[in-house]
């Protein structure tokens, strides 16, 4: 197969995360007999400094015209702490999201045996977790109205839901519980906003075209606390955008590191894939930043693309490097810590 990859590096650990990724790819497509055009592209800080706006237009051409997208991360400190800066490196990301369509963000959370007692949390409780947050990503209170009023002493936010982006977002749902446990839970906040009632009205009313999908309401405070309490009382579960951004942190605790966790992001044309955490910029430039999250994002890019032996090939050589103590030092522990590119060699060579 021939696959046109954009690749966007973006900020922090980004590019390294990114390299050890594409290693990887690479050595799946000549294990496979595979063809992958790499077509790199500036986004976030970086594009910022070159061009002055975070998700370029030719950006977008790149990202458009490609099978797929695989994303490091955005965002820098130095936009941060500045509260006044015109442009900032998110806006790139959320730009990027609402022009290609992007509008569920699928994160898996799941356990790794080896790690299990990485995670603060006590082994009983999370063994056997394998769970999917479905967040809903081109709406809500990212994209609402918002502003300024009464000389700057009265700022808002608006969450705003249509029925059709719930609609979608719950197909999804509905069609990855029937491939799973069917088990599906609608997380948000109706006892309080009136369009998490919107929500709750809209995934009811398609429950009767899913009749052996068992489905739940819960008020995502609730999720929260039951979330690390008990995950594996969880399958799918289906929630707004900012609920999802951070129920999905939270989650990542769960697997024992942030740097664990791979996401995608699916619409209705392209599909773009990226870890889900952050640029982490304290780490930046020092080779030390765990790229398990980006690999395995890879590894979803490829079961979306149906090669399920390739997607295979990648979770088994992570699980046997984290097997065998191949590992950054977020997940060292007093073992020894490789670096990024180390374990990425490690990982090209093991494929
Ligand atoms: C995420 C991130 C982004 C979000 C930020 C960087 C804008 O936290 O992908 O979860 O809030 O969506
Ligand atoms: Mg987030």
């Amino acid at each position: 197969m021939k696959l046109n990859i954009a690749l966007l590096a973006g900020d922090g650990i980004g590019p390294e995360v990114i390299d050890q990724a594409v290693k990887i790819s690479n050595a799946i497509a000549k294990k496979f007999n595979h063809e992958i055009n790499w077509t790199p592209a500036l986004t976030g800080a970086a594009a910022i400094d070159a061009v002055g706006e975070p998700y370029p237009d030719d950006t977008h051409e790149v990202c458009a015209s490609a099978d797929a997208v695989l994303f490091g991360a955005i965002g820098h400190p130095r936009f941060d702490n500045d509260p006044s800066a015109k442009v900032r490196p998110e806006q790139g990301l959320l730009k990027m999201r609402q022009k290609l369509g992007l509008f569920a963000n699928v994160r898996p959370t799941f356990t790794f045996p080896s790690l299990i007692d990485k995670s603060p949390l006590k082994r009983e409780r999370i063994e056997g977790t394998d769970l999917i947050i479905l967040r809903e990503l081109t709406g809500g209170v990212y994209f609402g109205e918002r502003g300024r009023k009464d000389d700057g002493e009265t700022a808002f936010d608006t969450m705003t839901y249509q029925r059709f982006e719930i609609q979608r977002l719950a197909k999804k749902g509905f069609e990855m519980a029937m491939k799973r446990s069917k088990k599906l839970c609608c997380v948000d906040k109706a006892n309080v906003l009136e369009s998490s009632r919107l929500w709750r009205e809209t995934v009811q009313a398609m429950e009767k075209d899913y009749p052996e999908v068992e489905v739940s309401y819960e008020f995502v405070d609730a999720v929260a606390m039951r979330l690390v309490q008990w995950p594996k009382a969880y399958d799918v579960m289906i929630t707004a955008n900012l609920f999802g951004d951070i129920l999905t942190d939270e989650a990542s605790v769960i697997s024992g590191s942030m740097g664990l966790m791979p996401s995608s992001s699916v619409g209705s044309k392209v599909s773009l894939y990226e870890p889900i955490h952050g640029s982490y910029p304290q780490a930046a430039g020092k080779d030390i930043a765990n790229p398990l999250a980006t690999v395995l994002s890879a590894a979803m890019l490829f079961e979306d693309m149906d090669l399920n032996d390739e997607a295979q090939a990648i979770r088994d050589v992570v699980n046997k490097s984290l097997a065998e103590g191949i590992v950054t030092e977020d997940v060292a522990e007093g073992g020894k810590a490789y670096k990024t590119s180390e374990v990425g060699d490690w990982l090209a060579a093991n494929i």
